[in-house]
This record gives structure tokens, C-alpha cells and sequence, in this order.
């Protein structure tokens, strides 16, 4: 089984006073048996990397550019990331999608960058509420599978998250064997398309998860960590999650 993997998706959310919430959460975690990442907002990148200095938590961006260089008003490429010291970078989150019109081929193209500058690639696939009632959930997830993600991806590269569009931010999530399901479906995708080592690839969950339901999503098969908004700001709501994926 993989090490799970507590990642944090600040979103647009943290001014420098926020570097505190890490330092405490290394403080209330110093030994975690599960991977931490954090990815706060581009501003707080390298100051979060040299926080993190000498502390188990790893740092990400939100999302890079297909390109590495270039007249892109307003975008960061994979190459700058890497140069703050930050290892993952989140790609195709559903609020990308969605309010930039990525689409699955973009991801894809974004994936490339990523790996050309040795960042672990988050991608996020996941329905909306229309799909999921529509019952497509797994049709739409495993076409932004196949079409989010290159070819050659191994458990170093690629993490998979699954964040259902209508679980973000509401509270709401799926049942248990909601989860179950969709996770071992990506599962056997996976396994099919890059071998028998996508065994050890995460697949994490996000969407509404809290120190509440987290020991539950941590305990279903193939569920390999959590992508976390909301609950991630906060030191004492994180710690809980990082304790549940711990074990
Ligand atoms: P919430 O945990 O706030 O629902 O956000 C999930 C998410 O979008 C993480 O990428």
C-alpha cells in the first residue's frame, strides 16, 4: 500500500501571517507517518518552502503553465515552481475547469510541464451533481482519466485526485461506498494503463473532507489520502486529518 498523502489546497486564501498555521501544524505533527503537502497560494510559495526547511511538509503550487517561459501575463510555469523549491503542483482542479475552461487535453499538456521539472502532478478529475444524478460518474471520471494524464506515469509523478464538483466546499460528500467504488474504479484504470506498479499510485480523496469524516474516508480500500480545502487552513482542523491518515 501507498504512504498516504495529506495534501492542503489552500485556494486563494493566506497572507504571510498564515506561515504561522504550518510552523503549528509541524509543531502538533512532527514525525507524521503520512506524507504533508501543503499548496498555498503562489505569494507564499517560497516563504512557505523556507519554513519548511527542516520539517516532513513539502510544498506546492495550484497550478503551472503548459509552457515554460513566455508572454503569459499572469501565469507561473513549472520551471519557476520548481526554482522556489516547491515539489507537486495541483492541476485540473475543478475550479480551474470551470472558471478557465481547462480541458482535459490542457491538464494533460500542464501533466508534461510538470514532470519536465520533476513536480508531482495532482490531478483532479471528478462529476458534477447533474452527472452523478445522471448516473455517469464513472464514465466522466474515467474519460478525464484517460485524457487528463500522459502516458508514462509512475506512483513518483502522479498522484489522482478525486474531487465529485458538487462535495467542494458544501459539506455534502459521498456515502462511504460512494467513494469506495469510484476509487476502485481509477484503481483498475490505472493499473491497466501504466502496469502493475499503479498498485502503489495515490488516489486521494477531496471534497467537504474534516476532522470529522476523515478517519472514515481514510479507512475506505484505495482511498490513499485527501485533498483538503477549508479544513487545511487551520493547524488545529489539519492535524486531526494528518492523524487519521496516519493510521
Ligand atoms: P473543500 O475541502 O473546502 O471542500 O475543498 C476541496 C478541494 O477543492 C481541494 O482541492
Amino acid at each position: 500500500m501507498p504512504k498516504k498523502l495529506a495534501a492542503g489546497n489552500w485556494k486563494m486564501n493566506g497572507l504571510r501571517q498564515a506561515l504561522d498555521e504550518v510552523r503549528a501544524l509541524h509543531d502538533a505533527c512532527p514525525d507524521a507517518a503520512c506524507d504533508i503537502v501543503i499548496c498555498p497560494p503562489a505569494t507564499l510559495i517560497r516563504s512557505m518552502v523556507k519554513v519548511c526547511d527542516d520539517m516532513q511538509i513539502e510544498v506546492g503550487g495550484q497550478d503551472c503553465h503548459e509552457n515554460s517561459a513566455g508572454a503569459h501575463t499572469g501565469d507561473i510555469s513549472a520551471p519557476m515552481l520548481a526554482d522556489t523549491g516547491a515539489s507537486y503542483v495541483i492541476l485540473g482542479h475543478s475550479e480551474r475547469r470551470a472558471t478557465y475552461g481547462e480541458t482535459d487535453a490542457l491538464v494533460r499538456a500542464k501533466t508534461l510541464a510538470a514532470w519536465d521539472s520533476g513536480l508531482t502532478a495532482i490531478v483532479c478529475i471528478g462529476e458534477t451533481l447533474e452527472q452523478r444524478e445522471a448516473g455517469q460518474t464513472l464514465e466522466v471520471v474515467g474519460r478525464q482519466l484517460q485524457e487528463s494524464t500522459p502516458d508514462g506515469a509512475s506512483p513518483e509523478t502522479l498522484v489522482i485526485a478525486y474531487e465529485p464538483v458538487w462535495a467542494i466546499g458544501t459539506g455534502k460528500t459521498p456515502t462511504l461506498e460512494e467513494i469506495g467504488e469510484v476509487h476502485g474504479f481509477i484503481r483498475e484504470a490505472l493499473v491497466k494503463r501504466f502496469g502493475p506498479e499503479a498498485q502503489d499510485m495515490r488516489i486521494v480523496y477531496g471534497g467537504s473532507m474534516n476532522p470529522k469524516n476523515a478517519r472514515d474516508i481514510a479507512g475506505i480500500a484505495n482511498v490513499d489520502g485527501g485533498l483538503v480545502g477549508g479544513a487545511s487552513l487551520k493547524a488545529s482542523d489539519f492535524y486531526h486529518i494528518v492523524k487519521a491518515l496516519d493510521g
